[in-house]
């Protein structure tokens, strides 16, 4: 294994404040998006809705990666030049998400432990030939009631685990995203409990599975309050929580950290990030960076529509919140720049043509 070539890989991906972007929804889960605006459950729709992210100028300004999916990482643009090529053309590195999801969990009512073990070794082989150079695994921690059990944390960590020693004998860098989900009414005390525990258990698990921890990225959830809690804490009191716990449970070695959104609206997502860069960045032994896939492409599939006319209007503002989380890793995001017209929000004229 070339320790020194993951590592490179690695702090390539949090490099120059820029983040990663996730456009690896599996088909069902971009199905059921584009079902909300009408568009076609097709797979040329999915096809023409990644060619307008991949193609979107200037994008390698702010995207240091692009997490694709086993569909996306086929397809190419209309032209026939393979997405894969157009986004390493403009210094985009491309991952790919190799587990096949959370699935019920045998003897743990309300919880779910993610497949994609089997086979694993032969499909890594396969994503590297094609291109990929670091791939994401996600494992999700359902809190509630009872749960999470240790039982569920547990062999999810081990899975997460025993995936990225699979990816660093592949070359490949391992996303490593252990999700406490946001879906409660869960306070933000416990959410940063069970993070704390979760993080433990995944390194724990690294360590026994020898994984490399300089040749990794750690994509977790921020410490949130649930969704239906009654109190939400402020932007400032999320960053402090948030680093606080990832200082307790995430070593030094790792080289980078990219946050998920979670399903946190846009805003929130730059804003909490920004604080976080704000208050606590000289201090921090890792990078604190992105890897949103709704917190970045939401705004741009309200506009987009499945709609030809509305492919640049769409672009526009996929280009202005990468730049507005570009802006929140340098502690420089503000709300002025959510206002129309900001000077942000535009694609170079040129850029276009
Ligand atoms: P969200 O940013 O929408 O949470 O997605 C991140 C991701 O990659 C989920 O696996």
């Amino acid at each position: 294994m070339n320790v020194q070539a993951l590592t490179d890989t690695a702090r390539s991906m949090v490099a120059d404040d820029k983040g990663l972007l996730a456009m690896d929804e599996s088909n069902p889960t971009c199905n059921k998006r584009f079902a909300e605006w009408g568009i076609p459950q097709t797979e040329e729709a999915r096809r023409a809705y990644r060619e307008l992210i991949v193609t979107t100028p200037d994008l390698g300004e702010s995207i240091s990666g692009a997490i694709l999916y086993d569909e996306t990482i086929r397809q190419k643009k209309k032209d026939g030049t393979p997405f894969v090529k157009a986004i390493t053309d403009v210094g985009i590195i491309p991952g790919i998400k190799v587990d096949t999801g959370a699935k019920d969990m045998a003897g743990h009512p309300g919880e779910k432990i993610t497949e994609g073990l089997d086979g694993l070794r032969g499909r890594l082989v396969e994503y590297s030939q094609m291109g990929a150079r670091f791939a994401k695994w996600r494992a999700v921690i359902a809190v509630g009631d009872g749960i999470p059990s240790r039982g569920c944390i547990e062999a999810n960590a081990n899975a997460l685990a025993r995936y990225a020693a699979l990816c660093q004998e592949a070359g490949l860098v391992p996303v490593v995203e252990p999700e406490v989900l946001m879906d409660g009414d869960h306070t933000l005390e416990r959410c940063r409990e069970v993070t704390e525990e979760v993080l433990r258990t995944v390194f724990n698990q690294l360590y026994s599975q020898r994984v490399k921890l300089e040749g990794l990225i750690l994509k977790p959830n921020m410490v949130l309050p649930g969704l239906s809690c009654a109190k939400q804490e402020t932007v400032d009191e999320v960053a402090d929580a948030t680093v606080r716990c990832l200082l307790r449970a995430v070593p030094a070695a790792v080289s980078g950290i990219a946050f998920l959104s979670g399903g946190q609206t846009p805003e929130l997502a730059s804003a909490r990030l920004n604080a976080m860069n704000v208050r606590f960045k000289s201090r921090l032994p890792w990078a604190l960076a992105f890897s949103f896939a709704r917190a970045i492409q939401q705004p741009v599939l309200e506009i987009w529509q499945g709609k030809e006319s509305h492919v640049l209007a769409a672009q526009q503002a996929l280009h202005h919140r990468a730049g507005c989380n570009q802006a929140a890793r340098r502690g420089e995001y503000n709300a002025a720049m959510e206002t129309a017209g900001g000077p942000e929000q535009h694609i170079s004229e040129q850029a276009l043509h």
